[in-house]
């Protein structure tokens, strides 16, 4: 029987067995998301993607205390005296934070704060209880935004930007965030580009929604073009996460940075038996958040939603946790993402060569994005790790809490998996090229042996 032939309900959410609708939702019944509304209803756009626009970038004057820590970090860090700072702190009244620009804000100051106060003395001096002069403002913080009281990539990345010269363009090399941690070039540039990937997937999530409304009406030339849309914004996020080593050093991001975006359910909290960080004035009971990661991005969450990539269940078990840390309007989307027309099963049901062309192109973009990435772990965690004379490398858990090479290579390897048809071997043009470089190698290699096997057979003859 012919696929063509198959009927298709536009509502249908396909064969994605993790993702998508067994929450008893009446498919019929999920409003189609409209681009027009994305950025009100979602808190998405399609120049920054998730990211903030401009964020706010100070507080008001009654939280200077706050902002006087928060902006010499650096210094406070090295002269190991944010202890000391932080327990001067007077209790704030968090109430008087009136926008919600502001709650960010404060949200992103107590985070690094709190980073700062847990690691100033390394894995050895790590405190059991956060005081409550942070903890309480930062829980409230927490409670307003409905993300947890800890460094993650919401604060770090997406509200955590600024333009060094507004008049220049977007690059990484333009890019400043509004608080370092333990300051450094390197590590703006570590955040910067994890901010540049993020604007770059703008473009891709409004090409979604434009994807699902042209499934549902049946329109395979949009889909067609929505789909181009986010195979080159995805090959964007690419070029962006490639800058990386152009001006983060990997032994400083491992030396340095690392240990401070750790998190409490760090090897160092379990080995001094201990479940995590106490709030003081919160609960008694510590809470193990994990450190900073672009694991909670929700950028590749919404691909995988989009184009129906299901993962194994340990992995998606992984993935589903990370979500907890992103804004709860950013969750909203992936779950409307994952309700409507699933983009999948149509170009399967369609058999037609242009739209499964379209379809694995975005497949390849993915894949390439989780393959470079994990170049990128290799080189920024990996390698220095075998080096390291700190200890650091016991175990290599991710600052997410992850045995990170397996479940990296999981979502690498459940991306493959959901090619269609016989273009599930096309080769990439990128790979393409990688393909003709081996080629090149292994034939003058080749050549190299045969034409000193010929010399040294020559010369054997010559001699006996
Ligand atoms: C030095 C640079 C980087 C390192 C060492 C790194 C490391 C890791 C690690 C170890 C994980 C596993 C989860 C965990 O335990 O933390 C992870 C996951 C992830 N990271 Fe990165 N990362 C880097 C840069 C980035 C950047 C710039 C992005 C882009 C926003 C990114 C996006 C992701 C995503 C989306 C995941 C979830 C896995 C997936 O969906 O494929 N990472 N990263």
């Amino acid at each position: 029987m012919s696929l063509a032939s198959k009927t298709f309900s536009p509502q249908d959410n396909g064969d994605c067995k993790t993702l998508h609708n067994g929450n008893g939702v009446d498919p019929s019944q999920t409003p189609l998301m409209d681009r027009e509304t994305l950025q009100e209803q979602f808190e998405v756009s399609e120049e920054f993607g998730f990211a903030a626009k401009y964020p706010l970038v100070t507080l008001p004057e009654y939280f200077q205390p706050w902002t006087d820590i928060a902006v010499n970090l650096q210094q406070l860090i090295e002269q190991k005296k944010i202890r000391e700072a932080v327990d001067k702190l007077p209790l704030l009244d968090h109430n008087r934070l009136a926008t919600k620009a502001e709650w960010c804000v404060a949200h992103m100051f107590l985070a690094y704060i709190a980073q700062g106060y847990v690691w100033q003395d390394g894995e050895e001096g790590i405190t059991k209880v956060l005081p409550k002069n942070i903890a309480i403002p930062f829980h409230a913080c927490s409670e307003k935004l409905k993300i947890p009281a800890n460094f993650n990539q919401f604060n770090s990345v997406l509200v955590n930007w600024k333009l060094k010269d507004h008049n220049q363009g977007f690059t990484v090399e333009n890019m400043d965030t509004i608080i370092t941690l333990i300051g450094g070039d390197d590590e703006v540039w570590f955040f910067m580009t994890a901010f540049m990937v993020e604007k770059a997937c703008g473009p891709a999530l409004y090409a979604i929604a434009d994807a699902q409304q042209a499934v549902s009406y049946q329109d395979d030339s949009k889909l067609e073009s929505a789909l181009r849309v986010i195979e080159e914004a995805v090959h964007e996020m690419v070029v962006q996460l490639n800058r990386m080593g152009d001006g983060n050093n990997p032994s400083t991001f491992y030396n340095v940075l690392r240990p401070f975006i750790a998190g409490w359910n760090a090897p160092a909290f379990k080995e001094k038996g201990l479940d995590g960080l106490i709030y003081e004035g919160v609960s008694d009971k510590p809470v193990s958040y994990p450190g900073g990661t672009a694991a909670e991005s929700a950028t590749l969450p919404a691909l995988d939603a989009a184009l129906g990539i299901s993962h194994r269940s340990e992995d998606e078990i992984l993935c589903e946790d990370f979500k907890k840390y992103m804004p709860p309007k950013h969750r909203e989307f992936l779950i409307a993402i994952t309700k409507g027309p699933s983009i999948r099963k149509y170009v399967l049901s369609k058999e037609n060569p242009d739209l499964t062309a379209a379809y694995n192109g975005c497949l390849e973009v993915v894949k390439l994005f989780r393959n470079t990435h994990l170049q990128v772990v290799t080189r920024y965690i990996v390698l220095p790790s075998r080096q390291s004379t700190s200890g650091q490398g016991k175990g290599l858990v991710g600052t997410g809490g992850t045995g990170f090479m397996q479940f990296l290579k999981g979502l690498r390897d459940s991306t493959l998996q959901a090619f269609i048809g016989k273009d599930s071997h096309h080769t990439p043009a990128t790979d393409g090229f990688k393909n003709k470089i081996t080629s090149f190698r292994f034939l003058t290699i080749a050549g190299v042996i045969s034409v000193t096997g010929a010399i040294c057979l020559a010369l054997f003859r010559k001699y006996h």
